[in-house]
């Protein structure tokens, strides 16, 4: 089979990391060119991440030489190089738009881990399993950029997949409300434990702007797909208190959930276990074989023994019980850094590539 070449901008830090890993040995992708900012183009690739490689595997080969373009300078050359990209680049919204943008304007298809595109209506923002159907937008978005390959989809932020992946399969009971605590890894303001020596022993109450995404955006990802733009879903009202947490890696949900017609407990956990998406009809590569794993000890999931399971893009659940004020309340967990960022632009690449969307040029 014929690789898809791939670039990524904002190749050097924590999600660029991860895609620049995620691309060795990848069965559909090779990567081609990476870029960052002007201070690390011209470099080699090993050179511009040396003291802060945050991986847990070495720089791959295929990368440590490749010298380093620029995000920004070199966006003509990019997309004449590659098939798509994936976007990483930690930069002003505005910034983000307007070049992920020019990405498009070149025909040049841009999966993004960033939030700037998150709210353009014809922008897809997709959590492959739950709703690969809003991909159908792309269409719509390119006549508005006046393109014929190029276009942008987006993922959601990295702490609704900790609890949007289990309330989806519920939806079919109503869900009227749901209230949420997340308790979120370091990793994910691309932080570890050197950089941020802080964090040891401590918790902050405060992620910016973290609390309106999760709020919001879920309500974006179950919306449906009306005139070549997605229309949010209405209900259910959705409030969220979001914490950092002295984690490496892995967000933690504590949710409450109420229903229009109340499920039993055998009911939610055999809507978890029968869950399936598009990315396991299609068999993609970095689809988790079981998306939803729920666990009946009571000290489970927990962050360092659950958050890699299926290669960290399986979702894990516990203590799902009654609850005083809501139905019920239970616990989920995904790897902020894989599921969360991007593991899941990945496994919505293969989605686009096998849907069509994306395809190696000629
Ligand atoms: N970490 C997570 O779990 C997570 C999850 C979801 C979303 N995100 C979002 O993903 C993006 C990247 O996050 P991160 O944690 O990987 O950030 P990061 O570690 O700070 O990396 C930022 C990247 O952007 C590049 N960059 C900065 N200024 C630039 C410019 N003017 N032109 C071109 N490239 C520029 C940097 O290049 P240099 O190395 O050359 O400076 C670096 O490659 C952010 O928008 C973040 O909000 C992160």
């Amino acid at each position: 089979m014929k690789k898809y070449k791939v670039g990524v901008i904002g190749g050097t830090g924590m999600v660029g990391q991860r895609f620049v890993t995620l691309m060795q040995g990848h069965p559909w992708f090779q990567l081609a060119a990476i870029a960052a900012s002007p201070r690390s183009a011209g470099k080699r690739y090993e050179d511009a991440v040396a003291g802060r490689w945050a991986m847990d595997t070495p720089i791959p080969d295929e990368a440590k030489d490749m010298v380093l373009l620029s995000a920004q300078d070199d966006v003509a050359r990019i997309a004449s190089m590659v098939d798509f990209i994936f976007s990483a680049v930690d930069m002003k919204k505005e910034e983000i738009q307007a070049l992920e943008e020019a990405y498009a304007r070149h025909e040049c298809p841009v999966v993004s881990n960033n939030s700037a595109h998150r709210w353009t209506p014809d922008v897809p923002m997709v959590i492959p399993e739950v709703n690969p159907e809003h991909i159908q937008v792309i269409e719509a978005q390119r006549k508005r950029l006046g393109t014929r390959r190029g276009f942008i989809a987006v993922k959601s932020n990295c702490s609704i997949q900790s609890y949007v992946p289990a309330l989806s399969p519920l939806r079919q009971f109503g869900i009227e409300k749901i209230l949420v605590c997340t308790y979120q890894a370091i990793s994910g303001a691309g932080k570890t434990f050197e950089t941020w020596p802080e964090m040891v022993d401590n918790l902050i109450p405060y992620i910016g702007g973290e609390e309106e995404k999760s709020e919001q955006e879920p309500l974006k990802v179950w919306g449906r797909v009306e005139n070549g733009i997605i229309v949010n879903d209405d209900p259910p009202a959705i409030t969220a208190q979001c914490l950092r947490v002295p984690v490496s890696n892995g967000h933690t949900a504590a949710a409450f959930v109420s229903f229009k017609n109340k499920p039993t407990m055998d009911q939610m956990k055999q809507a978890w276990e029968k869950f399936k998406g598009r990315p396991q009809e299609l068999n993609l590569p970095t689809a988790p074989q079981q998306f939803l794993h729920y666990f009946e000890q009571p000290d489970r999931p927990q962050a360092k023994l659950d958050r890699d399971l299926e290669g960290g893009m399986a979702v894990s659940i516990g203590r799902l019980r009654p609850d005083t004020q809501y139905d019920y309340k239970f616990v989920s967990l995904s790897h902020n850094t894989l599921r969360g960022a991007a593991g899941g632009a990945v496994l919505l690449a293969e989605l686009l590539c096998a849907e069509g969307y994306i395809e190696p040029r000629a």
